[in-house]
């Protein structure tokens, strides 16, 4: 089985038909739904709360749903996100006045935590939390919209928290969002990221299964 997951940002995705087209991506053979929660205050856009990711799990996807928060405060939500079914829940830990206490909250609804990592976020903030989290998101852009190009900082921060994961000898999904496509995914994943968010890469394509594809043979060439 490959280590590598493909996780579509349904941001991209048809709002008007939110549970075929994400079903359409699964079935192009992405592996978890990336799902994007912006509340017009942490960032500047809003998207959708709890009740779409309800919807999706009661129209019938049963993948992962990794849900990132780019709200604050964060707590609120967390529970909410977890009934609705998520499986993931990550957040921005300078959007919580206790960054330790949200991902106890995560855990405690029964989900896995995630941080989230800006483009000017320090790698600092892992210090005294590596032990707990499920996953760290390298944010590649600056949250708020999709269709940005990636930041090349990126690669380097990437290189580091990966030294940082291996050395902790943790089981710790390194994932990186915004700006992903089939161009830079190999490269993303040389410098040690596993799993990849990518929305209009592949819903702006005409062919989900083709640009997955795409992807996961520039995957399958690393070592
Ligand atoms: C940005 C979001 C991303 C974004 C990815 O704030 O967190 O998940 O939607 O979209 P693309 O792949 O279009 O950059
Ligand atoms: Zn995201």
């Amino acid at each position: 089985m490959s280590p590598y997951i493909i996780a579509p940002s349904i941001l991209a995705a048809d709002f008007a038909r939110l549970g075929e087209d994400t079903a359409r991506a699964i079935d192009a053979g992405a592996d978890m739904v990336h799902f994007d929660v912006m509340d017009h205050h942490y960032v500047p856009n809003l998207s959708f709360g709890s009740m779409v990711c309800k919807a999706l799990r009661d129209y019938g996807i049963t993948v992962p749903i990794d849900t990132h928060l780019m709200t604050t405060p964060v707590d609120d939500l967390i529970c909410n996100f977890a009934k609705a079914g998520s499986t993931y829940i990550s957040f921005h830990p300078e959007a919580t006045h206790h960054p330790d206490r949200s991902i106890q909250l995560i855990r405690d609804c029964g989900c896995k935590p995630g941080i989230v990592l800006n483009p000017a976020t320090p790698i600092d903030w892992l210090s005294y939390i590596i032990d707990k989290v499920d996953m760290i998101l390298v944010m590649s852009v600056n949250p708020g919209f999709g269709g940005q190009s990636l930041i090349p900082s990126t690669y380097d921060k990437i290189r580091e928290i990966r030294q940082i994961i291996d050395k902790s000898g943790q089981q710790i999904r390194l994932e990186v969002d915004g700006g992903i496509t089939e161009h830079n995914i190999g490269s993303l994943a040389e410098a040690g990221a596993d799993t990849f968010v990518s929305g209009s890469a592949i819903f702006n394509s005409d062919d989900y299964s083709a640009t997955i594809k795409k992807m996961r043979q520039e995957l399958a060439d690393i070592k």
